[in-house]
């Protein structure tokens, strides 16, 4: 059954992965501050969703599933990291979903299972140097997806994803060439970096129905990370 589902940052990386494959059954609300590539039958709408607020009036009245993707990696020792910086990572992972959330709360009430779907990382889990500040705001994160998940039950789930490095427009410097590529790969059990369709395929089953008895959960997309040691 085709649903009406919202992803906010649809236009690059793991979020572009994810229109892509909701796109052939679904009315796709996609939404970035730049247009992305055009995927046929998607909606595509321009905003800033840290600095404005959503047109709900092209949004649907009732949407089924949103995810959230803006996000950032900012690698640094915490000695050198500003105050700014913790404050940038807060705002652009956490409070961006928070606004986007309490905007769509309505329409997510009237949806049919509505699901959610965060993001965090593998650096909440597994401690790793220099990830402080994003690990500080991802930990946000999922104590957002437990506390939402129990407060909106039984009528919206939500789940959060913890991938690890995955090659995106976000990770592009840290996979800027084949031997930092492999160099990740190797840091991982199964010996891989993610792809972005990886990621997106658990989030498109747990925006699906057939995900429909979990919630408050974090699915770690991370090649083996953060639970195996080989
Ligand atoms: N890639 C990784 O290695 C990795 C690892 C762990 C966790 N994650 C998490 O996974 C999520 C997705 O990552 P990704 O690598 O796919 O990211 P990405 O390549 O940077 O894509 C982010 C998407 O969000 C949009 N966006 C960013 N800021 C926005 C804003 N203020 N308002 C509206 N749209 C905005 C971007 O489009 P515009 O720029 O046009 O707005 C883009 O469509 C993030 O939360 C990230 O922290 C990623």
């Amino acid at each position: 059954m085709s649903k009406n589902i919202v992803i906010i940052g649809g236009t690059k990386g793991i979020g572009e992965a994810l229109t892509s494959l909701l796109a052939k059954e679904n009315q796709v609300f996609c939404i970035s501050r730049n247009p992305g590539e055009i995927i046929a039958g998607v909606n595509y709408i321009q905003t800033d969703v840290n600095n404005d607020m959503l047109d709900m009036d092209k949004l649907p009245d009732s949407i089924d599933g949103l995810a959230y993707l803006p996000g950032t990696i900012r690698l640094k020792p915490f000695h050198s990291l500003k105050e700014e910086h913790f404050q940038e990572d807060f705002e652009i992972n956490v409070m961006g979903a928070v606004k986007v959330l309490k905007q769509c709360y309505r329409s997510l009430k009237k949806g049919n299972n509505p699901s959610v779907v965060l993001f965090s990382t593998v650096a909440v889990q597994q401690g790793m140097p220099f990830h402080s500040s994003i690990a500080m705001a991802k930990g946000a994160i999922e104590g957002l997806v437990r506390s939402l998940a129990a407060e909106w039950a039984p009528t919206i789930r939500v789940n959060g994803i913890a991938p690890s490095i995955t090659d995106t427009p976000l990770a592009a410097d840290i996979l800027s060439n084949d031997e930092r590529k492999e160099r990740s790969a190797q840091r991982h059990p199964l010996k891989k970096i993610g792809m972005a369709e990886d990621v997106a395929q658990a989030a498109a089953f747990l925006l699906s129905e057939e995900s429909s008895w979990i919630s408050g959960q974090i699915l770690g997309v991370d090649g083996g990370l953060s639970s195996l040691r080989v």
